[in-house]
């Protein structure tokens, strides 16, 4: 019944709409509205659910004369942290970057998240250990002001965002001595874009390309109307280096950067659409787990890059039929690839996510080697707290379960 496809996930754009009503967004009234339009999905004809497009679609356009608050250099905080002391981070600022002690030639990350995101973005410690291993420093950064408005003024804000990330990254390499090759941002969602624009900036200023940047399932919605040099292109730095795995929903579906990773086709992940009624955080998963996995699934191929490895491929059916099999192959973690082209991969539905199911593995044919053994503790430690919140989720809450059981069960 809940099926990935379904128009369902596009009309809970609506949420939109709850936002301008209320302000803010409410992931219950995202719920409500999505269980409501599960229900009447069906009495909805498709001339009107094509005139719901149309509006959405204009939306994009006159969003551009809305008055926004102006975003200022007070709106983005930046947590950075260093191999030495993982534990504390040193916390600054575009115009306050005293206390920033960086290793000169050191390599320094700098994470963004996404839309109604801040500083405790479930992607960011992990993505930011695997890197601290990797010897870089990172800085978190948090925007979550201008990200916490309606969706199209976060999707607007973004450029001013970038704009104060790209005059710190200039400020630092300028007063600090952080060549800008050594720096590499990592965006989520709006957070890929903001990367972009980062990244168009640095150039604009200083003539010269950031060697990498990363989009982790960039935005799609509002952004894949607008043309190329209003988002994310693929000459925002020398590798744009993108992650696809919501696209058509939440992320951007086509080729955007320089080299596309498309996990499992690019808009669809395994094991996004169940929804586990004793854990009532599981009902907005079919909605925006698909987008979601991208960060986790790049923490992954950096942690283990050799069991994600992706096929240049021209689609992903050519993929699937094993038609690109002698063609090159890149590590989705690999961050000195300079290869270019899309690029298709398998993964399974569970933690590590490289694990594919046998029944899968035999279907697609393929071998998965053999270190799939590491990491699982750490995935069984996941799966602990997991099951102690669904303790917590049992009790007060069980009349609204009743309900949706009614509805999606
Ligand atoms: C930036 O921060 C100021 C002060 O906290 C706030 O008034 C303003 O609304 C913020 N700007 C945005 C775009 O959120
Ligand atoms: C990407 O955007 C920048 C900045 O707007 C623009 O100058 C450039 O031409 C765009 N590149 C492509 C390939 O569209």
């Amino acid at each position: 019944m809940v099926d990935g496809n379904l128009p369902v996930f596009q009309l809970c754009f609506s949420d939109i709409v709850v936002m301008i009503t209320m302000k803010r967004f409410f992931p219950t009234l995202f719920v409500i509205c999505f269980v409501a339009t599960i229900d009447a999905l069906s009495l909805i004809p498709d001339t009107l659910k094509d005139d719901f497009f149309a509006i959405y679609r204009k939306a994009a356009v006159t969003s551009r004369d809305i008055q926004v608050a102006p975003v200022t250099p007070e709106n983005v905080t930046f947590y950075l942290f260093t191999k030495d002391d993982p534990k504390r981070f040193v916390k600054f600022q575009k115009d306050n970057l005293q206390k920033v002690n960086l290793p000169m030639n050191g390599k320094v990350a700098f994470l963004v998240h996404g839309w109604t995101g801040d500083r405790e973005a479930d992607w960011y410690t992990e993505i930011k250990d695997n890197l601290l291993n990797k010897n870089y420093g990172v800085v978190e950064i948090d925007w979550k002001e201008p990200a916490n408005e309606y969706y199209y003024i976060s999707s607007i804000n973004t450029y001013d965002v970038a704009k104060i990330i790209a005059d710190t990254m200039l400020e630092l390499s300028q007063k600090k001595g952080v060549p800008l090759k050594n720096m590499l941002p990592i965006g989520h969602s709006l957070g890929g874009h903001i990367v972009g624009f980062i990244g168009q900036k640095v150039y604009e200023k200083s003539g010269q390309k950031l060697p990498r940047i990363v989009a982790l399932d960039p935005a799609g919605p509002l952004f894949d109307v607008r043309p190329a040099d209003k988002r994310l292109n693929s000459s925002s730095a020398e590798v744009v280096h993108v992650i696809h795995t919501d696209g058509g929903t939440f992320g951007y579906k086509d080729t955007i950067g320089t080299l596309d990773f498309f996990v499992n086709g690019g808009s669809s992940q395994p094991g996004c659409k169940r929804v586990d009624l004793a854990d009532l955080t599981t009902i907005t998963e079919p909605l925006s787990c698909d987008h979601r996995r991208a960060p986790f699934l790049f923490a992954e191929a950096l942690a283990y890059p050799r069991e994600y490895i992706a096929q240049k491929c021209g689609s992903w059916d050519d993929f699937e039929a094993d038609k690109c099999q002698n063609g090159e192959k890149v590590a989705m973690g690999d961050l000195n690839s300079r290869n270019r082209g899309k690029f298709y991969l398998k993964t399974g539905k569970d933690r590590p996510f490289f694990k594919i199911e046998e029944e899968e593995k035999k279907k697609a044919g393929k071998e998965v080697e053999k270190n799939a053994d590491k990491g699982t503790d750490k995935d069984s430690s996941r799966n602990g707290n997991r099951q102690d919140e669904k303790e917590k989720n049992k009790g007060p809450l069980s009349g609204i379960k009743e309900a949706a059981r009614s509805v999606i069960g």
